[in-house]
C-alpha cells in the first residue's frame, strides 16, 4: 500500500488532503501538533484503518525525530512527504514599518527551517520513486511581486522555494522528486472567507499533481494542473 505523511493535518488544506488521500486508498500518516484535539475532525480509526494520527510539532527537533521513528516502526518507507504546515504571522496589509521583526523569525522557523528539519529526519524513509511536496504560495513569486504586503510570509515562502530547488538537485540522483506547489487561494483560517476554492477542491487538485509528479518536474514551482502548471519564480 502506498504511504503519505502530511504535516499540519489538523485543519484547512492539510485536513482536506488527508481525507483525499484516504478516499483514494492511501495509508496516511496525518501529522499534527495536537492529535487529541483534532481527532474528531478526521475519520476515526474504526472507520479508516489506513489513518494514523502522529503527534508532530515541525519546529521541534525532538518531536520531528520521534515522529520519524514512529513512522519508521510502522512502515519501511514513505512514498510521499507533504510539508504543508505553515504560519502567516502578519495580517498581510502591513507596511514594513509596522512589521514586528519576530514575525519574520516565526515565518522562517515554521515555513523554512522546519521543512529542512522534516526532510532531514524523514530522508531515510524515502526511496527511489518517492516525492516531497512542499506547499508553497503564489505570494512566494518574486517576479510577480509588484505591491507591498505579506512581508514575512512571502519572504519565507520564497526561501522555501529555494530550499525546494536545492534539495531537488541533491536528491535527483536518488530518484526522489521534490517540488514546490501552490494550493491556490483557499477558504481556510489562513486564506479567509473570500477565497474562491474550498479546501476539498484544492486538495483534489493537489492530490492529482502530487501523485503524478515525475522526475522531470522535480525542482519546479507549480500551481495549476496541466501544461501551464509552472508558476513564475
Ligand atoms: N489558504 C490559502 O489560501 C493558501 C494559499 C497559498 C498557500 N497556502 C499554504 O497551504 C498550506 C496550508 O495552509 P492552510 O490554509 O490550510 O492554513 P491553516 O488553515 O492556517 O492551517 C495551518 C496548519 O499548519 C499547522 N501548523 C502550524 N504550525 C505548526 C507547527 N509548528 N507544527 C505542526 N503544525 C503546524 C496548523 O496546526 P494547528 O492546528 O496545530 O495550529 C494547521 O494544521 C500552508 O503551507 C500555506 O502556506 C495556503
Amino acid at each position: 500500500m502506498e504511504t503519505v505523511l502530511i504535516t499540519g493535518a489538523s485543519r484547512g488544506i492539510g485536513k482536506a488532503l488527508t481525507e483525499e488521500f484516504l478516499s483514494q486508498g492511501w495509508r496516511v500518516f496525518a501529522a499534527m501538533r495536537n492529535p487529541k484535539k483534532a481527532e474528531f475532525l478526521l475519520p476515526s480509526k474504526e472507520t479508516s484503518s489506513f489513518l494514523e494520527l502522529i503527534q508532530l510539532d515541525v519546529t521541534s527537533d525532538d518531536s520531528v525525530a520521534a515522529a520519524a521513528e514512529s513512522v519508521r516502526k510502522a512502515t519501511g518507507q514513505l512514498h510521499i512527504l507533504v510539508n504543508n504546515a505553515a504560519v502567516k504571522p502578519e495580517e498581510g496589509e502591513e507596511r514594513l514599518a509596522d512589521m514586528k521583526l519576530e514575525w519574520f523569525q516565526q515565518a522562517f522557523e515554521t515555513n523554512v527551517v522546519a521543512v529542512a528539519r522534516m526532510i532531514q529526519q524523514f530522508r531515510s524513509l524515502l526511496v527511489s520513486g518517492s516525492c516531497i511536496a512542499n506547499i508553497s504560495s503564489l505570494l512566494a513569486s518574486i517576479s510577480s511581486k509588484n505591491d507591498f504586503g505579506y512581508y514575512a510570509y512571502g519572504v519565507s515562502k520564497a526561501a522555501l522555494n529555494m530550499l525546494t530547488r536545492t534539495v531537488a538537485a541533491e536528491f535527483a540522483p536518488d530518484g526522489i522528486a521534490v517540488a514546490a506547489i501552490s494550493p491556490g487561494w483557499v477558504r481556510t483560517e489562513m486564506g479567509g472567507t473570500n477565497a474562491p476554492l474550498s479546501p476539498k477542491e484544492s486538495a483534489q487538485n493537489l492530490f492529482r499533481m502530487i501523485t503524478n509528479l515525475k522526475m522531470d518536474q522535480s525542482g519546479l514551482f507549480m500551481g495549476r494542473e496541466g501544461s501551464s502548471s509552472e508558476y513564475p519564480w
